[in-house]
């Protein structure tokens, strides 16, 4: 499949045509940016790992039912994803206490939420991202229908369920993540963009080692070495630890 034109970059990746019009190419970079790309660092091979741990992520979703734009990946650091018009919402789902949501109402990092927080950001960089409702999104037309935040909120917590036992069985916590949608020609919703340690908290059960990028964010430690420790623990559950299937 052959690169076509460069279509977006962003601080994490880059989307590109390719030769068929129905799939983009998304390529994923070694920069990590924080807090509105005020800090910015580079980690090498970081783009590839998020690339795998994404890939094995998505296709786990979409083998419990999450359908997701992944289709393959052909090199390291590259996904061949479907082409979908994205939705400008963040959707964060927090299944226990940390970042802005400690910041902003003051529950100590570490709680376990009583269920499962579903929460919507405005994905706009001028603005902040801010913290959104639903009748801010329909004012902001960011979606058609209130159909459309029920169908997030309901993914939201599909792709929440799956992942969460899945971390659970492989020693990690899943704290919270962020996950964004775009809707195909049909009008279907997919799951877009990542899910890697740069769009979710991770913390080791028992030590509650920092495992994702909260390490870059705050200067806490080396970024690759705990990526690399992610993507080890996903890949030995998913193909199992005998050399043979790796
Ligand atoms: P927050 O606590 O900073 O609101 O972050 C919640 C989750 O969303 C956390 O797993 C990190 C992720 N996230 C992103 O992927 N991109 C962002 O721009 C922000 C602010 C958070
Ligand atoms: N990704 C965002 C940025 O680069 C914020 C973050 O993840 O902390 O600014």
């Amino acid at each position: 499949m052959k690169k076509g034109e460069l279509l977006y970059e962003g601080k994490a990746k880059k989307i590109w045509k390719s030769d068929d019009p129905d799939l983009y190419i998304a390529e994923f970079k070694d920069d990590l940016t924080a807090f509105d790309a005020e800090k910015k660092g580079r980690a090498e091979g970081k783009g590839a790992l998020n690339c795998k741990i994404s890939a094995y992520l998505f296709k786990l979703l979409e083998d419990h039912g999450v359908p997701t734009h992944f289709v393959s990946c052909p090199t390291e650091r590259e996904m061949v994803i479907r082409r979908v018009e994205m939705i400008p919402i963040e959707v964060v789902v927090r299944n226990i206490a940390a970042g802005s949501l400690t910041r902003r109402l003051g529950i100590r990092e570490g709680v376990r939420l009583p269920f499962a927080l579903v929460e919507f950001y405005y994905k706009n960089d001028e603005l902040h991202d801010p913290l959104i409702n639903d009748e801010h999104a329909l004012i902001l037309e960011l979606v058609d229908h209130e159909s459309d935040l029920e169908e997030l909120k309901r993914l939201g917590r599909e792709v929440n369920v799956v992942l969460k036992s899945f971390f659970d069985k492989i020693g990690l916590d899943l704290v919270d993540f962020k996950l964004e949608f775009g809707r195909r020609d049909d009008g279907k919703i997919l799951l877009a963009d990542e899910i890697s340690p740069d769009s979710c908290r991770f913390w080791e059960k028992g030590s509650g080692r920092k495992m994702d990028k909260d390490l870059f964010r705050h200067d806490l430690g080396d970024v690759k070495v705990a990526y690399q420790e992610v993507l080890r623990r996903i890949r030995e559950e998913i193909e199992g630890s005998s050399p043979s299937s790796t």
